[in-house]
């Protein structure tokens, strides 16, 4: 089965990780949705990829970890997207938790680098806990060392390993560093079809990052892909390979 992510919901169609971006990702009909978390400065999970704000907001300037939930809150972070998402905030992980249908499965991604977050991984699971979210979910760092202190404190968890560079063994590596993972995640470039038959005979899954466009997406499918993250979940449904395998 294709399971394929809308990378920080549909952010093509509304102000990336917000809540709007998450309600055009469910529009789409997608099974799987990405988002990035960090923290406040008061310890609060919040859904954003960049560390500071100046993209979302050009009169803000400095890092997430600097403002409390209470002054994020107060930042439009939509209207630098459109007029129309004026007043937009950045929202909370409990309120993506809050509104997310409970058959999507949702990819969480650490953002834990360059600015590091002493204690995310806690807040995380425990806020997973919280909404009873544990086995719905897909964690994915580009910080390993974050994804083994999840793993250490939820050791059922799906751990998805997310890399950058070209890895020959990914699992290999995945394996040196003691972590158990379920899903391959490398940068679109770098996948061809022999990573993506390994993995498979290993039994891990593939799902390359940012696939866009339609004629990719295919050439991704032949590889054999289990699925992608799109900021445009539009290819999904265009596409002719979306049915099951
Ligand atoms: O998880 C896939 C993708 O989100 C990784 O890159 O920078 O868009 O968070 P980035
Ligand atoms: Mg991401």
């Amino acid at each position: 089965m294709i399971l394929n992510f809308a990378h920080r919901g549909s952010l093509t169609e509304a102000p990336e990780n917000t809540l709007p971006a998450m309600e055009k990702a469910i529009e789409h009909n997608v099974k799987a949705i990405e988002l990035d978390v960090q923290l406040t400065k008061d310890n609060r999970l919040i859904v954003v990829h960049d560390h500071n704000l100046t993209r979302y907001n050009k009169k803000t300037s400095g890092f997430i970890k600097d403002y409390t939930l209470e002054t994020i809150k107060k930042i439009d972070v939509g209207s630098s997207f459109s007029r129309r998402y004026r007043g937009i905030t950045l929202a909370t992980l409990e309120e993506v938790l809050e509104m997310l249908p409970e058959d999507i499965l949702l990819n969480i991604e650490i953002k834990n680098k360059p600015v590091a977050y002493e204690g995310i991984e806690d807040i995380l699971i425990d806020c997973l806990h919280q909404y009873n979210r544990l086995d719905n979910v897909l964690i994915s760092s580009f910080d390993h060392d974050a994804l083994k202190i999840v793993q250490k404190r939820a050791p059922n968890i799906k751990l998805g390993l997310l890399f950058n560079q070209k890895f020959f063994k990914p699992w290999e590596y995945a394996r040196n560093c003691g972590l158990t993972i379920t899903s391959i995640h490398p940068n679109a470039k770098h996948t061809n079809k022999k990573l993506v038959t390994e993995s498979h005979k290993l039994g891990y899954k593939v799902y390359p990052y940012t696939v866009n466009k339609v004629k990719m997406y295919n050439r991704l499918m032949d590889f054999g892909v289990d699925g992608v993250f799109s900021n445009n979940p539009k290819i999904f449904a265009h596409s002719a390979n979306t049915t099951e395998k």
